[in-house]
């Protein structure tokens, strides 16, 4: 059987498995936010980059390949991550105290499992419009990451294909298939897998925020 070194450990790979599967079949933990299994890596992110044979790439979209040198926890990728998410951070509003997502989002969880103790960079305080039209669903359009897993599953799982992201820059956005462009006018549910996959606080179900006590939410 091929094998790969994840940071010295000889990891065995099916033909057509990714940097980022190989690592999860073998329980060696790489951190990723926008790559979830069961959907096409987007490779957006960043935040799973390690080093293959002396170069940068993300472990979610590089191929397996016999005899690949992985460095995963390494100083300077622990230093790249951080800058990676402090960026993230800073495009979007990400006030974790006060956001109901918190203690369920990957992004604040990536925050911590990294060490990061501040933002370093300006933010860019952007103003999307929210949407609060629909009667189960909420969109804050600043604290979406662009992923696009509320895309991928709102086609391929939910069969609605009511997301999509446009614009770009400052100006990238979460839009919404609707003549209107709101919630509102979409077949969306609470239930929708699109809802469930967002990593982090940009797409709710209303009437739920705060339900769960402080530690006992997925990350705490
Ligand atoms: Fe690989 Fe986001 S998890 S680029």
């Amino acid at each position: 059987m091929k094998t790969v070194s994840l940071d010295g450990a000889v990891v065995p790979f099916a033909e057509g498995q990714t940097v980022m599967e190989c690592a999860l079949a073998a329980n060696i933990s790489i951190p990723h936010l926008c790559f979830l299994p069961g959907f096409l890596p987007h490779g957006s992110c960043r935040l799973c980059t390690v080093k293959i044979d002396g170069r940068l790439a993300s472990a979610c979209t590089q191929p397996a390949m016999a005899g690949q040198h992985v460095e995963i926890d390494t100083e300077e990728l622990r230093q790249v991550r951080l800058s990676l998410l402090r960026m993230l951070f800073v495009e979007g509003n990400h006030y974790c105290p006060a956001c109901e997502k918190s203690g369920s989002c990957r992004l604040q969880k990536a925050a911590y499992d990294e060490g990061m103790l501040d933002l370093h960079y300006r933010p860019w305080y952007p103003k999307r419009k929210m949407d609060a039209s629909h009667p189960d669903v909420l969109i804050d359009r600043d604290r979406c990451i662009f992923c696009e897993l509320c895309v991928k599953a709102s086609r391929d799982v939910d069969g609605k294909n009511i997301f999509g992201i446009s614009g770009r820059g400052i100006d990238t956005h979460l839009v919404v298939n609707s003549k209107s462009g709101l919630l509102a006018d979409t077949d969306i549910s609470a239930q929708d897998r699109a809802v469930e996959v967002c990593p982090v606080g940009a797409i709710l179900v209303k009437g739920r925020g705060f339900e769960i006590p402080i530690g006992k939410r997925l990350y705490d």
